[in-house]
């Protein structure tokens, strides 16, 4: 292939920039030319697309955020929406696309290929619940962002002698909760992918109280339900002095982080590699510290994400 194009999609999370760049002068750098199309699916829809030179992404690799803009465009579902969108990318003589995203965008790209367009999928979102690769681009930025908040949280909870429940980002996957969660000495980890007991929650924090414990700290992933929800549903059970603390967006901005930024250069490159040979309808992943090139439609209909679940067992052997 000679002309590519990216996008960004869904979600934002840090590090996307850097696979920006990463594609980008790749591509230049084996003699191709890439296109830059803005606002996701539905700049693709729009005809939204630019040629990128190589100063067009020249100091964004520390960014959070994407920009090449992002969109939440649901009309990308329907066949008129990708019939308009391969109409545009023909008109432009775009032969690959590579798209960066979470599920949702990976569904998009899925489409492409089913119609015949040659779209590679780039994991990137905070999430990190994608099938066929362990990280995706913006989780290690995002779990360290919750972790600068655990440990700010548990000075006042400390000070106060209080319950904390710290209801982190993740849609309807635990993996923020579940890393952050360890890395911060949660007392408990609240993850959708795992059944919880709230009488057993109640009786920890009274236990860690009866030996002089002053902070109880509670990470909760929003797909279980919300934190003030939560901090209800505990109250019935005694009266912790529970206070809430609702992360949200915070989360995912913010300059990625070191693992984050070589990730998303790794992937980017691999993915200009894999469309140079004329190979697409697959996504690009890390699995066991190895970059790999899964088939997108089967990956999309087979295969489902699972987080990491000895971590929860561990926190409940070294967290009381
Ligand atoms: P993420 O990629 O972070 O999971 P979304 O779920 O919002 O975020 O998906 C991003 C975009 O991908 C959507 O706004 C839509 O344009 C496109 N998309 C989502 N699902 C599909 C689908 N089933 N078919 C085609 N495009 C889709
Ligand atoms: O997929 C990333 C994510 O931040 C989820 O963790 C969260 O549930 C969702 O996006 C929020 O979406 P929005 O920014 O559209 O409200």
């Amino acid at each position: 292939m000679k002309r590519i194009a990216i996008l960004t999609s869904g979600g934002d999370a840090p590090g996307m920039n850097a696979a920006v760049r990463a594609v980008t002068r790749k591509a230049i750098h084996e003699g191709m030319e890439v296109y830059g199309i803005n606002y996701g699916y539905a700049g693709l829809v729009a005809g939204d697309i630019r040629k990128l030179d190589v100063p067009d992404v020249g100091d964004i690799i520390q960014r959070g955020g994407t920009c090449l803009y992002s969109a939440r465009y649901p009309e990308f579902a329907t066949e008129e929406g990708q019939l308009k969108g391969i109409e545009q990318l023909k008109k432009f003589g775009i032969e690959g696309l590579v798209v960066i995203g979470g599920d949702g965008s990976y569904h998009g790209a899925l489409a492409l290929t089913k119609r015949g367009f040659p779209a590679v999928g780039v994991p990137g979102t905070i999430d990190n619940d994608i099938p066929a690769t362990d990280f995706t681009i913006g989780f290690d930025t995002a779990i360290n962002t919750v972790l600068d908040a655990i440990d700010r949280i548990r000075d006042t909870a400390t000070s106060h002698v209080r319950t904390f429940i710290i209801e982190v980002m993740g849609r309807d996957a635990g993996d923020i909760a579940l890393w952050a969660g360890v890395a911060g000495g949660a007392d408990d980890i609240i993850i959708p992918e795992h059944e919880f007991d709230m009488k057993q929650v109640a009786n920890k924090i009274r236990q860690g109280r009866d030996r002089g414990k002053k902070h109880c700290l509670i990470i909760l992933a929003e797909g279980v339900m919300s934190g003030h929800d939560f901090a209800d549903q505990l109250a019935e059970h005694g009266d912790f002095h529970a206070r809430v603390s609702v992360l949200g967006h915070i989360v995912r901005g913010g300059s990625p982080t070191a693992r984050d930024r070589v990730l998303a250069s790794k992937f980017g490159g691999y993915a200009v590699d894999l469309l140079k040979e004329g190979k697409g309808g697959l996504c690009v992943g890390i699995l066991n510290n190895e970059l790999v090139a899964s088939d997108i439609v089967e990956t999309l209909e087979t295969k489902k994400h699972h987080p990491d679940l000895s971590l929860y067992d561990l926190n409940h052997q070294i967290s009381f």
